[in-house]
């Protein structure tokens, strides 16, 4: 069904509903029992509500109010106004803190504002429920009689678990096709179902997402790969086709390869458990993660060909057309990553393997990642690929070879420091 802006709100009183402000961080508590008793609205939105509601601890409080960015630095000297399109007030606490304040605001309409009002088009709380994404995050908690005010079907969606979209889901997709990520990513979290008419808008309107700009598609990644919920996420996009639109011809390959698909959900759970419990994955290994299925397959196919495997991988990135931007230096970095961990996967085949690798700058990442492939985990301590490789190849000569050369090289070296020492003595003389 959609959610249209015509309706009176539904009001959950505080008797009717869990959240409690004990569960509301203390700041930002404070924040809105200031903008109250000075006689503005205070409502905690977005996403805070949401998390409360469903007994989950929210990541950050957002605030909205109709007081405006001026009168809100009034009240608050730890304020900040921020953005240059829509000014939004950060107050600052201890420790880095910032709780956002905004103030109520609505879409703009193409026709109905000269030019210079779109920037800052304030609106009523009904407006601003309205011109959020999702119904579940579009929940008002008022700090004045602790309820939940609901504008857009929220409350029902949160009991039925399913994501909906507010108002008509193709015109909400065409005005910005991220929404439909979004769509997948608080579905794909929650483990909540798509709303009917949400879900088949996203199978007409998908190819749009590739019209987005390739920096925000990169943010958007971002925010899912090390979220902890990567495999929900990813299984997800690729069930609606998204492989494909965002990460064009290697998504495409993925979505219609089932052991490649397979073997990504798999790694995607290890990255998961590690982002979880917070081993610090960097942003190179998770994306490494991402595209080691598809380059295992590229190597298998045209690898053996190729004289140069890093220009290889290098040339089938670029002829991939990816709508989304990755920068250039981790882009870089995951190929650099991606060629080291073949090479330590050929060597655990062959027990044949180069020592040099080992002093390669990416080395260290490859390491980790050939420790997620192996063990499931971050191994600490010690380096994981040269400890299996000895245990399974105790033998191997490249190791003997390479302390024998650098012997020579010491012996070398103090025969030349005798000579210098006595070439320096003869100078005495
Ligand atoms: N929002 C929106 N449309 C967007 C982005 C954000 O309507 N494209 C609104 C939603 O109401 C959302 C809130 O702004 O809840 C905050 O957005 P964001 O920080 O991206 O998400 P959260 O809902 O806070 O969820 P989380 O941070 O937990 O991912």
């Amino acid at each position: 069904m959609m959610k249209t802006g015509t309706s009176e709100p539904h009001i959950l009183p505080r008797s009717a509903h869990p959240i409690s402000r004990k569960d509301i961080d203390p700041d930002a508590l404070k924040v809105l029992y200031r903008l109250h008793r000075s006689g503005f609205k205070a409502y905690l939105v977005g996403g805070a509500v949401r998390d409360l509601l469903l007994g989950k601890k929210p990541k950050d409080f957002d605030v909205a109010t109709d007081a405006r960015p001026g009168q809100i630095k009034k009240l608050f000297a730890n304020c900040f106004l921020i953005g240059r399109r829509f000014r939004l007030a950060h107050i600052r606490f201890k420790g880095g803190k910032i709780i956002e304040v905004a103030t109520f605001r609505r879409e703009p309409h193409e026709l109905d504002e000269p030019e210079a009002d779109k920037n800052n088009t304030f609106g009523t709380p009904m407006e601003d429920a309205f011109r959020r994404d999702i119904t579940i995050n579009a929940l008002f908690y008022d700090i004045g009689n602790f309820s939940i005010i609901d504008y857009v079907g929220g409350l029902e969606d949160i009991r039925q678990r399913r994501v909906c979209i507010v108002g008509d889901p193709s015109v909400r997709y065409t005005e910005d096709p991220v929404r439909m990520w979004r769509v997948i990513r608080y579905a794909s979290r929650q483990n909540f179902s798509i709303e009917e008419e949400t879900a088949r808008a996203i199978e007409i309107h998908r190819e749009l997402l590739a019209t987005s700009s390739g920096s925000r598609l990169f943010e958007e990644l971002n925010k899912d790969i090390l979220s902890g919920f990567s495999t929900p996420f990813f299984r997800m996009m690729a069930s609606y086709h998204m492989l494909g639109v965002i990460l064009g011809g290697i998504g495409k390959k993925v979505e219609q390869t089932h052991g490649m698909m397979t073997a990504l959900l798999r790694l995607l759970e290890t990255l998961d458990a590690a982002s979880r419990k917070g081993d610090g994955v960097s942003q190179n290994i998770a994306y490494s993660i991402l595209f080691w299925p598809w380059v295992q397959g590229i190597l298998r196919e045209k690898g053996s060909l190729a004289g140069d495997r890093m220009k290889l991988l290098a040339d089938e990135f670029m002829a991939a057309s990816m709508p989304i931007i990755l920068p250039k230096v981790l882009r870089t970095n995951v190929i650099h990553t991606l060629y080291i961990l073949d090479r330590m996967m050929n060597g655990m085949r062959t027990g044949r393997m180069k020592w040099m690798l080992t002093k390669r700058a990416h080395y260290p990442d490859a390491a980790v990642l050939f420790s997620l492939l192996e063990y499931g985990h971050i191994n600490q301590g010690q380096d994981p690929f040269l400890h299996a490789f000895r245990m399974k190849y105790p033998d191997h000569a490249g190791e003997r070879k390479e302390k024998v050369q650098r012997k020579r090289r010491r012996r070398y070296r103090k025969s030349s420091k005798h000579q210098v020492e006595a070439s320096g003595r003869e100078a005495a003389r």
